[in-house]
């Protein structure tokens, strides 16, 4: 046993300490605490060691507000205040951008740090008669059930009550006993329901599935998918979600922020630095969903061009195109690595915006990027150390990092969201 003085939080659930100048990571300790650990893995350069026992607690620590922290694997950081989280965050992100030397690094956004998650992506598992939905348990494949989550939306939670329940009916536990995955999200007033299977369906469990649809009427699609396809589709005519004063049908199979007043407050901050730039010519948003960045700055342009490879995603930006009149977006469905050397990039470019998944730019992209030179450039990313990467490389093709705005997008977690904007010269 050991006894360490906690220094910072890291990027995941970790936080570090230091043993005879050896970094040492213990999950679930706060910065500030003094405590007993036990080296559980040892490194040439790090140590990975349990939290045993504190032994002074850190002001930062709090009882976590969630019956199923630190078991259930969707939140990491509850044992700290919200303030502390944040804080925490921004030194992170600070200290993994300084390279980047940027001009300006704005306070990280706050955002409501409850009921915040519009999606839910429930693993099943069977303990006897009885059927578990919930989350992996961070890095495993353990089913933690969820009761009394505090970052799942309100009617996602009614929702999961009565997949419960129904999951819990012995008849249909061969359902349940194929089913892989089942996604719930809930773009009020719009709620839809999926259910992954590791196999096709039976007539009778199709059944069952329309009739748990009739009985639900806060549902306004379920749909039963496998590798073979999509098995059934059910509807219910509901008004579509609406989002920024606007109508949206975002399908099931398409990216949406998961958390909408956290989306908003993006788009807010995205207008911002568009209305204070010169931007006169063609806009590129690259990799854009079904086109909520795209609509929002198409005014300010001459030529728009969205791309986005997800057909889900590309068929709902062309559907609310139709509710536009005068909407001038050419939208493109195809990967963003193709787009260079064709019409989409020739000529001059005023703003490529970059909204890339986890993993940022592939090789290819950056290797594009070389050709094009777009006067300014935003970059709106979800993992900050595959942005330090691709900033590393836009810097080197003559662009400076004029400012980082920061949002705490998914509190309770480890994660947020930048967003970045390089000038050209
Ligand atoms: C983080 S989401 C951003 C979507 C959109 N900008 C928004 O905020 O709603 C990333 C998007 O990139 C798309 N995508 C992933 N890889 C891609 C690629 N290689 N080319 C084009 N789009 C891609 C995904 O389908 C997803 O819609």
């Amino acid at each position: 046993m050991e006894t360490v003085s906690i220094e910072k939080m890291t990027y995941g659930i970790d936080s570090l300490s230091h043993i005879d100048g050896k970094v040492v990571f213990v999950p679930y300790a706060a910065p500030g605490d003094k405590a007993e650990i036990e080296i559980v893995e040892e490194k040439t350069d790090y140590l990975r060691a349990e939290l045993k026992k504190i032994l002074e607690e850190s002001p930062d620590r709090r009882e976590s507000p969630c019956p199923n922290f630190p078991e259930c694997g969707g939140c990491h950081w509850l044992h700290l205040y919200p303030e502390a989280q944040r804080r925490e965050k921004e030194d992170i992100l600070n200290f993994i951008l300084k390279p980047l030397n940027p001009a300006q690094v704005y306070p990280m956004e706050p955002l409501p740090i409850t009921h915040y998650r519009n999606k839910m992506e429930l693993k099943i598992a069977f303990d006897g008669d009885k059927v578990i939905l919930g989350n992996y348990k961070y890095r495993s494949h353990d089913v933690v059930q969820l009761k009394g989550c505090i970052v799942q939306c309100k009617d996602n939670l009614a929702m999961l009550e009565k997949l419960e329940e129904f999951a819990n009916i012995s008849e249909n536990r061969p359902l349940l006993e194929k089913t892989e995955t089942i996604m719930v999200r809930t773009l009020p007033p719009q709620q839809h329901c999926v259910f992954y299977l590791k196999e096709a369906p039976t007539e009778d469990e199709l059944k069952t599935l329309h009739a748990f649809f009739d009985e639900n009427e806060s549902l306004s699609r379920l749909e039963t998918q496998s590798n073979l396809g999509n098995h059934q589709t059910l509807l219910r005519e509901k008004p579509l979600f609406n989002f920024m004063k606007k109508n949206w049908r975002i399908s099931t199979g398409s990216f949406f922020q998961n958390n909408i007043e956290g989306a908003e407050a993006i788009l807010h901050t995205l207008l911002s630095i568009y209305h204070s730039l010169p931007h006169k010519g063609k806009f590129i948003d690259l990799y854009c969903g079904c086109g909520t960045q795209t609509f929002l700055l198409e005014n300010l342009f001459d030529e728009v061009f969205g791309v986005e490879c997800n057909q889900a995603s590309f068929q709902d930006a062309i559907a609310f195109q139709k509710t536009r009149s005068n909407s001038k977006i050419k939208f493109i469905c195809r990967k963003a690595e193709t787009i260079f050397n064709s019409p989409i990039t020739k000529g001059v470019i005023a703003a490529l915006h970059l909204n890339p998944p986890r993993t940022g730019l592939s090789q290819r992209v950056l290797k594009g990027l070389t050709g094009i030179k777009p006067k300014v450039i935003t970059y709106l990313s979800c993992n900050p150390t595959t942005f330090r990467r691709d900033a590393k490389y836009i810097r080197s093709l003559g662009y400076k990092l004029d400012r980082i705005y920061s949002f705490d997008l998914f509190p309770g977690t480890f994660h947020m969201e930048t967003l970045s904007l390089f000038i050209r010269g």
